[in-house]
């Protein structure tokens, strides 16, 4: 055994667009294993990582088969696949070895079976303890630091739970009655009461054998390979339509995929990838855009489709993105792009410019808004927010105040509800640039693909 190893530290950079400030609502993870393929049940695990040894070439947005999945507690989603993981929802693998620190030994980290994170005050002594499986051993980590005893057997931990896991995941209260640690094995899920330690067992029929479990914006994800399902951690039913390819959902992939329009709607719609880039008109009709594809919503009607057909010569990713005067204009690294707002959306004549000349402001921004009907330009930079005169040449960023209560800015938008902040899946509505600057309170938290979208899930 082996193995450890975790801690969660991480966070940072990469991974921070999915994750709000502040907010542990989603916080507890949990991640889980399994053998590459999902054959379980047997005793013998199989350990043979076929890819394990390449892992400059997994490629996510290729249909990796992932062995795990776990939102650590920064709410960082991590995504495991031999003895690499993935960060958040964008970036290369890794070695896990990296960020876990003791999880090296030896070649065995593809043999991870499950992990959660315990998030319960019914066990104050593993309060935030990280939980891994493996075989029929577990490991109990706080801060990185394997607890003094474990490993130890799963039937003595947990009892009435048996060996070789596939996945876990804790359940919170009230989404389950009690605080309970839900475990897969095949087809059936275990319900293991943390404060009583009473065991019960269910058929899972809605779904494939799930290869790990994680919980999000409090609901409960079952992976399958690259594909998920939503699951009731009650029941274990699944309602809607699942599974459905985390590419697009949770990992930032763009050209993976041939599928309808409504089929890219309503993935832009509950997508938990940050947006790069949203902008609202006066009316609050809104276009945002993230990765290869945009999402727009005019009234009730939403609209998808990539950027590239929309919007001639922009490939993608963008930086920003705000409406002025009858335009669309799309920053892009160093230019801008301007287009008609009425469709098609015809290129304006001189575009793209250099950004410089456009908003006297070098690259990247984070964001751009304009509002009602005003002449300036705010535009957000790190933590530093700019105004820029578009009546004025040349063109010069003002800096109007620091944004203090979040780290990092995705993207922004000025419409008639005020100012609105996203920062991975969530977002927050400012009366105005004011209240925004000077205020000390925090927002109500919303999120993008529920509140803003109307995603149902
Ligand atoms: C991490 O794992 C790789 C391969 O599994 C190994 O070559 C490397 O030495 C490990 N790094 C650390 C810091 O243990
Ligand atoms: C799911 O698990 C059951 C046993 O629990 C097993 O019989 C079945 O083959 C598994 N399905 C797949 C697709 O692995």
């Amino acid at each position: 055994m082996r193995l450890l190893v975790q801690t969660l530290t991480l966070c940072l950079a990469l991974t921070l667009a999915f994750t709000a400030p502040s907010q542990h609502e989603e916080k507890h993870g949990e991640k889980d294993k399994s053998h590459g393929d999902k054959e379980h049940g047997h005793k013998k695990p199989d350990k043979h990582h076929p890819d394990k040894h390449h892992p400059e070439k997994l490629d996510r947005c290729a249909g990796v088969n992932f062995d795990a999945a776990a939102v650590d507690e920064d709410g960082v989603l991590h995504f495991f696949k031999g003895d690499h993981l993935f960060k958040g929802s964008q970036g290369k693998s890794e070695l896990s070895n990296k960020t876990f620190a003791e999880l090296d030994d030896a070649h065995h980290l593809g043999h991870v079976d499950a992990t959660f994170l315990m998030h319960s005050e019914d066990s104050p002594d593993h309060h935030d303890h990280q939980f891994f499986f493996l075989d029929n051993k577990v490991f109990s980590y706080h801060k990185h630091k394997l607890e003094n005893g474990y490993p130890k057997d799963i039937s003595e931990v947990f009892p009435g739970i048996p060996d070789h896991l596939d996945a876990a995941v804790q359940c919170h209260k009230p989404e389950c009655p009690e605080d309970t640690v839900l475990f897969f094995k095949g087809n059936k899920m275990y319900h293991f009461v943390i404060k009583t330690k009473k065991v019960d067992e269910k058929e899972i029929k809605g779904m494939p054998n799930c290869t790990g479990a994680f919980r999000q914006m409090k609901h409960y994800f079952c992976l399958h390979g690259h594909q998920f399902s939503k699951f009731d951690p009650i029941t274990g039913e699944v309602h809607g339509k699942y599974p459905k390819e985390t590419r697009g959902y949770f990992t930032k992939c763009s050209k993976f995929e041939n599928k309808t329009t409504a089929e890219h709607i309503e993935r832009e719609k509950c997508s938990r990838v940050h947006l790069d880039a949203i902008t609202s008109d006066d009316d609050g009709n809104i276009h945002a855009f993230r990765g290869n594809h945009f999402l727009s919503k005019t009234g009730e009607k939403f609209h998808s489709d990539t950027i590239e057909n929309a919007f001639k010569g922009v490939h993608g990713d963008v930086d920003a993105a705000f409406s002025y005067e009858g335009h669309f204009y799309i920053v892009k690294d160093d230019r801008v792009f301007a287009y008609n707002i009425k469709e098609p959306h015809t290129p304006v004549e001189g575009f793209p410019k250099p950004l410089k000349e456009v908003l006297g402001i070098e690259d990247h921004i984070c964001a751009a808004f304009v509002c009602a009907k005003q002449d300036d330009v705010h535009v957000i930079k790190g933590q530093t927010l700019y105004k820029v005169d578009m009546k004025a040449t040349p063109r010069a960023a003002v800096k109007e105040g620091t944004i203090t209560a979040f780290k990092k800015v995705d993207t922004a938008m000025c419409g008639p509800n005020g100012v609105t902040i996203i920062t991975g899946n969530h977002f927050y509505n400012y009366d105005s640039i004011m209240v925004m600057l000077v205020g000390k309170i925090m927002p109500v938290q919303k999120k993008v693909s529920h509140d803003l979208f109307g995603c149902d899930h």
